[in-house]
């Protein structure tokens, strides 16, 4: 079982999008039994709030659900329970190092590092453009799922 956790700074946006999208490839490719997905937020902010409406307008476009989702902030314990700690941008990563005290085991990643165009995920929150936010998710899980696969972890 390989485990996942999707980070942002709120946990409305862009982390339950990758969440949700991430999702529905393993599902489409019948290994969501070998892989669990979360996500959580660096902030506490939003804990406790449902996903943001564009967000969820643009899963729903693709008939991806994302009912029941609610924000949450990391906790300390989350870097043993996860195997990848996936960042949407450069301050995720920042921020989780200092909240985790260190990477010791190279769990941490930034999603799009992981496609042929390293950067951040751009952020809606400020661009209020959640189409741009879904290409860009959508093109870091596609390459995030083939890193997997070459890893041979799922
Ligand atoms: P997210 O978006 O980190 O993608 O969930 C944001 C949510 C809240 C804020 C910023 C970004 N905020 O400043 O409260």
């Amino acid at each position: 079982m390989v485990k996942v956790l999707f980070v942002c700074l709120g946990n409305i946006c862009r982390s339950p999008m990758a969440e949700f999208v991430f999702k529905d490839m393993l599902q489409k490719q019948n290994l969501s039994d070998i892989c669990l997905v979360a996500s959580a937020g660096t902030s506490s902010e939003e804990a406790g709030n449902p996903v943001h409406r564009g967000t969820a307008a643009q899963l729903s476009m693709r008939n991806i659900s994302c009912a029941g989702k609610r924000a949450r902030k990391i906790v300390r314990s989350d870097y043993s329970e996860y195997d990848y700690l996936v960042g949407m941008e450069r301050r995720n990563l920042a921020d989780m190092l200092s909240f985790f005290g260190g990477d010791p085991a190279h769990k941490l990643f930034r999603l799009l590092d992981f496609s042929e165009s390293p950067r951040d995920i751009s952020d809606p929150w400020y661009t209020g453009d959640f189409e741009r936010t879904y290409r860009d998710v959508s093109e870091g899980c596609k390459c995030f799922l083939e890193f997997l696969r070459r890893e041979k972890k799922i």
